[in-house]
């Protein structure tokens, strides 16, 4: 086995290297999208289902396939079959888990290029994109397998841990809350987004096919209906780790009062770019932070805080007007590609924030709708946004940033601390005393100095939110805490 080795952080496939890009183009050329995604409860597929939900390819627009969702009475096998699972899985040792984990990732290792494809297809998702996700989901394999080896005797793994998945990180996410729960010792149901259930499946195979027990991993399919109340509501459930909105969070909780939820949520993520700011850092890496996987990403950019003066002179405007229009948007599967598509439809504030401006602001770049799909978009830069206004304050979750004036860093903190959430933030700035200041001063929970705010590295950059971008225990994903966090830990009672 391997699990004796120290931990290392997995490298990104390498794309100057013609033996990956035959990879990932024949791979990408092979995809072909199964006509039905199946729940599987301890190794049952569920195909019996009446009723034949779309699965969409965010590139074109147009069906992929179908998937069924589960019922109530599937939920109740599932938790049942989980529980058994558990109770087995549970007397293994630590390190016989973090082995079952380590196949996990060198299977997950070797088809790299599949699961870009499948990413490419249902996610609409760039290589640029789906490439270091797969390394986050291999190293949330072997960094928590090795976690759950360093576990105190006496403490108690949950039984049944319910991991419900978002679809901006659909193989990643899914893949840490699953591994987490597994090194602990529990057994695990996944629920992933309907909007991307074909990735979820897609890494459920690769964990049964490295040994994974069809009852200690189980796939439920649901599309937020009764059997999705149920199943988050179910008492025999020890735990829901989520990863999606506040406002879904709220509503778990507004079924099941007292739920143990461990939440990642909402962000409304800044960058402040002081007069001391390296322009070119700044502008390269605030536009890849803002319209990475166009926006979607809950670490993402969604407001510039520039010093007054820089705005003043032009020149940073005018140098990121050009740097958003060049990008190239388009299908996730074309290598061209640097903005993909949105996954859903716009809606509610991202809607908004695509089509309206508010009292003083105005468009650098003027989002556009483009061809005939609804899902595809063109990325947009508005200025001019007011502080205390809608758009500083609410999370939107799509290709639009917004840009405010500062006077200075002072100004520039309390805008960016203004918001409810504090997940991600950063700062361009190369005056060491502003870099002092600004770490000492805000309030996120990933704070970034001269990068970009995305893509946080397992073990090296633990991730996780502070204010309402956390609900739970806020013990951070990637972090030496979350493992130990899916149990229960002897009390001084349990030594009376
Ligand atoms: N971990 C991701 C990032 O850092 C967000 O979920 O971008």
């Amino acid at each position: 086995n391997s699990a004796g080795q120290a931990f290392s952080n997995q490298s990104d496939a390498d794309p100057t290297q013609p033996s990956t890009r035959i990879a990932v183009a024949s791979a990408l050329s092979e995809f072909t999208a199964p006509d039905a995604v199946t729940a599987r409860i301890a190794g049952t597929e569920v195909t019996d289902r009446t009723t034949a939900l779309p699965g969409v390819d965010p590139s074109s627009g147009k069906p992929l396939y179908t998937w069924q969702a589960v019922g109530e009475s599937e939920v109740e096998l599932a938790v049942a079959a989980g529980l058994a699972g558990a109770d087995r899985w549970r007397l293994l040792s630590p390190q016989e888990r973090c082995d079952v984990l380590d196949a996990v990732a060198a299977t997950m290792q070797s088809q790299r290029a599949e699961t870009i494809a499948v990413m490419a297809h249902d996610a609409g998702k760039t290589f640029h994109e789906a490439d270091p996700e797969v390394s986050e989901a291999v190293d949330f394999a072997r960094y928590y397998g090795r976690c759950g080896m360093s576990l105190e005797p006496g403490f108690e793994p949950y039984r049944l841990v319910v991991v419900a998945a978002p679809w901006n990180f659909p193989y990643a996410i899914p893949a840490g809350g699953v591994f987490a729960a597994l090194a602990a010792g529990a057994s695990v149901i996944l629920k992933p987004a309907p909007e991307t259930v074909l990735v979820a499946r897609h890494l459920a195979e690769q964990c049964w096919a490295a040994g994974v027990p069809d009852d200690v991993l189980q796939l439920v399919l649901t599309d937020d209906d009764s059997a999705g109340t149920r199943l988050i509501t179910h008492p025999d459930v020890d735990a829901v780790v989520l990863t999606g909105s506040s406002a879904t969070a709220h509503l778990f909780r507004s079924w099941r009062p007292g739920l143990n939820l461990h939440a990642e949520t909402s962000g409304k993520n800044a960058v402040v770019i002081t007069a001391a700011a390296d322009l070119d850092d700044a502008i390269r890496d605030l536009v890849r932070s803002a319209f990475g996987h166009a926006g979607q990403k809950c670490s993402a950019a969604s407001l510039a805080i520039v010093d007054g003066a820089l705005l003043d002179s032009t020149r940073f405007l005018t140098r990121l007007a050009d740097a958003v229009r060049s990008l190239r948007v388009g299908a996730g599967y074309d290598a061209a590609t640097q903005m993909g598509p949105l996954v859903r439809e716009p809606e509610g504030d991202l809607r908004r924030a695509l089509t309206r401006l508010e009292p003083g602001e105005t468009w650098l770049v003027e989002p556009e709708q483009l061809s005939g799909n609804p899902l595809a978009w063109s990325p947009g830069v508005k200025v001019g946004v007011q502080p205390g206004s809608h758009f500083h304050l609410t999370e939107c979750f799509g290709p639009v940033l917004g840009v405010m004036r500062a006077a200075g860093l002072d100004e520039a903190l309390e805008l960016q601390n203004a918001v409810p959430f504090g997940l991600t933030a950063g700062l361009f700035s190369l005056d060491d005393g502003e870099v002092e200041e600004w770490l000492e001063r805000v309030e996120a929970g990933n704070a970034y100095v001269n990068r970009h705010i995305t893509g946080a590295i397992v073990q090296r950059q633990p991730f996780g939110g502070w204010k309402q971008s956390a609900i739970g225990p806020g013990i951070k994903a990637g972090g030496p805490f979350y493992v130990g966090s899916l149990g229960r830990w002897p009390t001084p009672a349990d030594d009376l």
